[in-house]
């Protein structure tokens, strides 16, 4: 049981993400392991898809923190059981685009919702298999929502007030003084320069552990 690696990725919209989870996950094909490639709010069966339309739909209008909150990690639960956790079993390396953290950083420093209570529940949803290694990419927000623009038109919490993105990056940066399973990274430098201490701090973790 849970032979396999957990990698997450965190972060504020725009950071470069999705690019560097790309660029890892072809990065560990090519070396020869085998990976399971997700993201949260959203992967996992077509449950957590439509639990992920309901979240980033602007159609309801307002919903209050708690849905907001209840909603993730309702996607959370099913996105481990059915997904995360079997990958592990299986001993593949899952690399996840978002995942316990972005709820403390979002709900909790975002949007003021008790951080230990979401803790908790991220603990109940996960069955308690936390990351082994959670990559954090940095970056003032400013920057990140105007990368963020060009892959399209922002969704409901992509187009909260600046004042949010920067509470949310703080959260982050709280989060990552708090264990030895953070990398930070800053995210306003260029690709490959990420792409390699990333890769760098990914080895470090396969090769201790296995
Ligand atoms: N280090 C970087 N420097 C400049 N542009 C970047 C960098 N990383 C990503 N981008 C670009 O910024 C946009 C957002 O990147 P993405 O990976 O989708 O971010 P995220 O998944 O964190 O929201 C994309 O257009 C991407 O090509
Ligand atoms: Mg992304």
């Amino acid at each position: 049981m849970n032979s396999g690696r957990l990698i997450t990725f965190e972060g504020p919209e725009g950071a470069g993400k999705s690019t560097q989870v790309k660029a890892l996950k072809d990065y560990l094909i090519k070396e020869g392991y085998k990976v399971t490639c997700t993201f949260e709010p959203g992967g996992g069966p077509q449950l957590c898809t439509k639990i992920r339309e309901l979240l980033l739909s602007t159609e309801h209008g307002d919903i209050s923190d708690e849905t907001e909150l209840f909603l993730m990690l309702a996607a959370r639960a099913e996105h481990v059981q059915s997904l995360v956790l079997p990958a592990l079993s299986d001993g593949d390396i899952v690399i996840c685009d978002r995942f316990i953290d972005s709820s403390v950083a979002y709900q909790g420093y975002g949007r003021g919702i008790d951080v230990k209570t979401i803790d908790k529940m991220n603990s109940f949803a996960i069955k308690g298999r936390y990351p082994d290694l959670t990559i954090v990419m940095d970056i003032n927000p400013e920057l990140g929502l105007k990368r963020a623009a060009r892959t399209g038109a922002l969704d409901r919490i992509e187009g909260a007030a600046l004042s949010f993105h920067e509470s949310v990056r703080s959260g982050f940066l709280s989060l990552a003084q708090e264990g030895d399973r953070y990398f930070v990274v800053d995210a306003s430098q260029d690709l490959d320069t990420i792409k390699c201490e990333i890769k760098d701090r990914v080895l470090k973790l396969l090769n201790y552990e296995n």
